[in-house]
């Protein structure tokens, strides 16, 4: 039986030691712009918003036309052409530049 309390008390301060604390949720918010509401909707069905915002700066109209026709055509994202267009246009004003 003594034997056990050495392990008891090893437990115990370990679980104290660690002290888990899990990171904030904090919910990611886009730029405001026109259609700002559209494309948080249609970009955050599949995967999170981080994959927006996360992106490097400077990149241009092309790179997030590009982006949401490869959304589309690769991965099967459900967008109309026009609303695609909207997206492009709002993510190359704000994440673009
Ligand atoms: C049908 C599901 C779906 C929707 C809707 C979607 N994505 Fe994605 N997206 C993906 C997948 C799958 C990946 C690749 C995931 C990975 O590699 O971990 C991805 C990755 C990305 C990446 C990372 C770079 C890359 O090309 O892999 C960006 C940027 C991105 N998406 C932007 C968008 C934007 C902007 C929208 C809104 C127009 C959007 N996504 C909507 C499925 C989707």
């Amino acid at each position: 039986m003594k034997a056990l309390l050495p392990i008891a008390l090893l437990f115990a301060t370990g679980a104290a030691a660690a002290g888990y604390r899990l990171p904030d949720e904090r919910p990611i918010t886009l730029l405001p712009g026109p259609d700002v509401e559209l494309t948080a909707a249609t970009c955050s069905a599949c995967h999170s918003l981080d994959y927006v915002t996360s992106q490097p700066r400077g990149k241009g109209a092309q790179f997030w036309n590009d982006s949401v026709t490869k959304m589309v055509k690769v991965y099967g994202a459900p967008i109309e052409p026009a609303d695609a267009a909207r997206i492009a246009a709002y993510l190359a004003a704000t994440y673009g530049q």
